[in-house]
């Protein structure tokens, strides 16, 4: 059982994120994250942006009109609040619906997976956007580097590190985490032929 201690430490954690992420305009602690995501969205001609767990917004509207489309997916109807960029690309439904009813054959340069930070459900997060990641894109991962075992509860950054520690072992793959709270981890498919006209 979850002692009272660690629910009131979880809770200060998660109150601490969500006053940095809610900090319009400024980039607080808990969100250097969308600054680098939205460097890596300019760096692909055209990019084409998923993004799962929207929230209050606060990275999709300041990314999703940089690429040429953008879609959104949270389970929650409260973030259609929140957003002023790509309304009608938002889709109100969990991960695993949107992957097996609605992402079809579409293909994303960058994906940021952010919705539910529970290890299981991130895997298969993963696991369902890979077939969707164009060549040479980005899945990027949020809070990949909790920084103490207080920080791995359900309210603050959940078990995501483990799949970021399994993906940064895995041949098959390139994968960095910014090893800054609350962390951001890059992957790729691993690709060992540097030159196109090789
Ligand atoms: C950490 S917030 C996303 C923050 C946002 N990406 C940002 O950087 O501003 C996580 C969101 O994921 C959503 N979520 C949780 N589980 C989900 C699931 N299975 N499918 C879709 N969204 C989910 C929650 O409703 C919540 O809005």
């Amino acid at each position: 059982m979850i002692s009272p201690t660690r629910v009131i430490a979880e809770l200060r954690i998660a109150n601490q994120l969500r006053t940095a992420a809610a900090r319009a305009g400024s980039e607080g602690e808990g969100d250097w994250h969308i600054g680098l995501i939205q460097r890596l969205v300019t760096t692909y001609p055209n990019c084409r942006y998923l993004e799962v767990g929207v929230r209050h917004a606060t990275c999709w509207n300041r990314v999703a009109p940089l690429a040429r489309f953008a879609e959104g997916v949270d389970i929650d109807p409260g973030v259609l609040e929140h957003v002023t960029a790509g309304h009608e690309t938002v889709h109100i439904l969990a991960s695993d619906a949107y992957f097996r009813d609605v992402a079809g054959d579409k293909r994303f340069e960058v994906i940021f997976l952010d919705g539910d930070h529970n290890f299981a459900q991130v895997d298969k997060d993963f696991t369902n956007a890979l077939p969707h990641l164009a060549p040479d894109g980005t899945i990027v991962l949020h809070d990949t580097w909790p920084g103490s075992v207080e920080e791995t509860g359900e309210l603050a950054c959940g078990t995501v590190y483990q799949l970021a520690e399994r993906l940064e072992r895995d041949p098959q793959f390139n994968a960095l985490t910014m090893r800054r709270f609350p962390g951001v981890t890059l992957v790729q498919r691993a690709r060992t032929d540097r030159f196109e006209d090789a």
